[in-house]
C-alpha cells in the first residue's frame, strides 16, 4: 500500500496541510509543531481511525466545526481516494465516492503498520496491548476475522452479564442459560486463540534476525503467547465456573491471554533497558511490516526516541525495505538513509 498525498484540514494542530508523498518521508521539526499529528492524518485516510485511542471529535481543531483528511492510496494494486470527515453531527468515510458503511472494511483491505513511544507497553505493558496489537495484525492480515472479534466481544459481554447476575442471586441454583454463551465464548476464542499463536510464530521466526541487526547484539529473542483458554476441551473450564461466579466475569478466553518476551532467557519485562524493549518492540513492528499481505504504509513516530543513531538508522532501513515510510523525529541523524526524504515542518 503507499499514499501518494494528504490533505488536512482543521484536522489536531493543522489549520491546512497539501502534502505529496514521493516515496519515504521523514518529518523533523520541534515537539509540539505537529509532527504526530500528520502521521495521525495518514492513518485516518488509511483505516479511517486514529491510532491513538480517542474519540473522533478530538480530531477536530479546536475552533473549527469539521475536520477533513483526504489522501490517495494505493492498495492491492488500484488506487482510491479516502475521505475522512468529522463534524458535530459525526463522521463519513468515503472510498472513490462511496460511503462505508462498515469502518471494517478500510481496516481489512489496507495495509498500515504504525509505531510509537507505547510500543514498548507491548513489552512491559498490560498484556491487553499485545493483545490489541495482535488482532489489528490479524485483521489486516486475513478477511474474516473481526467479525469473529466483534462477535466474541459480544458473547463475552453476554457471559459476564449472566454470571454477574448468577453472582447477585448468592450462586445458587443451575443456570441453563449460560451454557450456549460458554460454547460460543469457547468455539470463537478458540479461532482467535489459532489465529494469534499462527501469527507470533511468524513474527518470532523473523524476529531474532531483525533484533539483530538492529541492536548489534545476538541476544536470544523468545515470544510466548500465554493462551487464555487452555487444553483443548471445554470440559477443563467448567471447573473454574464457580470462581467466576464468584467474581461475576469470566475467567478464561483470549481476553485473558498474554505475550512474553525474553531477551536472553531473562523476561525483557522485567530485566531489559528502556532502549532495548524499545529496539525489541521495532523488531516485532517490522516482522509485522514483513509479514503483511502487501509491502505496508510504515508510520514510524518519534524515530530517535531512546536509541541511539545507529539502532535508529537500522530500524527506518529495516522499515524501508518493508514499504513506504513516513517517520518523525525532532532530528535527523547523520547516517539514516538519504533516500528518506526530510520535511522540515514548523519553521
Ligand atoms: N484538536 C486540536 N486542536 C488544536 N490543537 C490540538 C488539537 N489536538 C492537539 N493539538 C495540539 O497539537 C500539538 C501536538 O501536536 P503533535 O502532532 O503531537 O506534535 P509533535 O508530534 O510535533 O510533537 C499540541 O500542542 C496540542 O496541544
Ligand atoms: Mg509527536
Amino acid at each position: 500500500m503507499r499514499v501518494s498525498s494528504l490533505l488536512l484540514r482543521d484536522f489536531r494542530v493543522h489549520r491546512a496541510v497539501d502534502l505529496a508523498l514521493p516515496g519515504h518521508l521523514l518529518l523533523v521539526g520541534p515537539n509540539g509543531v505537529g509532527k504526530t499529528s500528520m502521521l495521525e492524518g495518514l492513518h485516518v485516510v488509511a483505516v479511517g481511525r486514529s491510532f491513538r485511542r480517542v474519540p473522533d471529535e478530538q480530531l477536530v481543531r479546536h475552533g473549527a466545526s469539521l475536520m477533513e483528511a483526504v489522501g490517495d492510496v494505493v492498495w492491492n494494486a488500484t488506487p482510491h481516494r479516502v475521505e475522512c470527515r468529522v463534524a458535530d453531527t459525526g463522521k463519513r468515510v468515503l472510498v472513490d465516492g462511496r460511503a462505508l458503511t462498515r469502518l471494517g472494511e478500510l481496516v481489512e483491505s489496507t495495509a498500515v503498520v504504525t509505531t510509537t513511544s507505547e510500543d514498548i507497553l507491548l513489552v512491559e505493558g498490560s498484556p491487553a496491548h499485545a493483545r490489541r496489537w495482535l488482532d489489528l495484525f490479524a485483521c489486516q492480515k486475513e478477511r474474516g476475522l473481526l467479525s469473529v472479534l466483534v462477535r466474541y466481544a459480544q458473547v463475552l459481554r453476554q457471559r459476564n452479564s449472566l454470571l454477574a447476575r448468577w453472582r447477585d442471586d448468592g450462586g445458587t441454583g443451575v443456570r441453563d442459560d449460560l451454557e450456549p454463551w460458554t460454547a460460543q465464548l469457547f468455539d470463537l476464542g478458540k479461532e482467535i486463540e489459532e489465529r494469534r499463536t499462527h501469527l507470533v510464530r511468524a513474527v518470532e521466526s523473523l524476529v531474532p534476525e531483525i533484533y539483530e541487526k538492529v541492536s548489534g547484539c545476538r541476544t536470544a529473542v523468545r515470544l510466548a503467547y500465554q493462551p487464555g483458554i487452555r487444553g483443548d476441551s471445554i470440559e477443563g473450564l467448567r471447573g473454574m465456573l464457580r470462581r467466576e461466579v464468584a467474581r461475576g466475569h469470566s475467567l478464561w478466553g483470549p481476553h485473558r491471554a498474554g505475550l512474553e518476551v525474553t531477551l536472553g532467557g531473562m523476561p525483557a519485562k522485567a530485566f531489559a533497558s528502556r532502549g532495548e524493549k524499545r529496539s525489541v518492540a521495532f523488531a516485532l513492528k517490522i516482522a509485522q511490516a514483513r509479514l503483511m499481505r502487501e509491502p505496508p504504509l510504515c508510520l514510524v513516530d518519534d524515530l530517535a526516541l531512546e536509541l541511539d543513531a545507529r539502532r535508529s538508522g537500522e530500524v527506518v532501513r529495516h522499515f524501508m525495505e518493508a514499504g513506504q515510510v513516513v517517520a518523525s523525529s525532532a532530528r535527523r541523524e547523520s547516517g539514516w538513509p538519504d533516500a528518506l526524504a526530510v520535511m522540515d515542518i514548523g519553521r
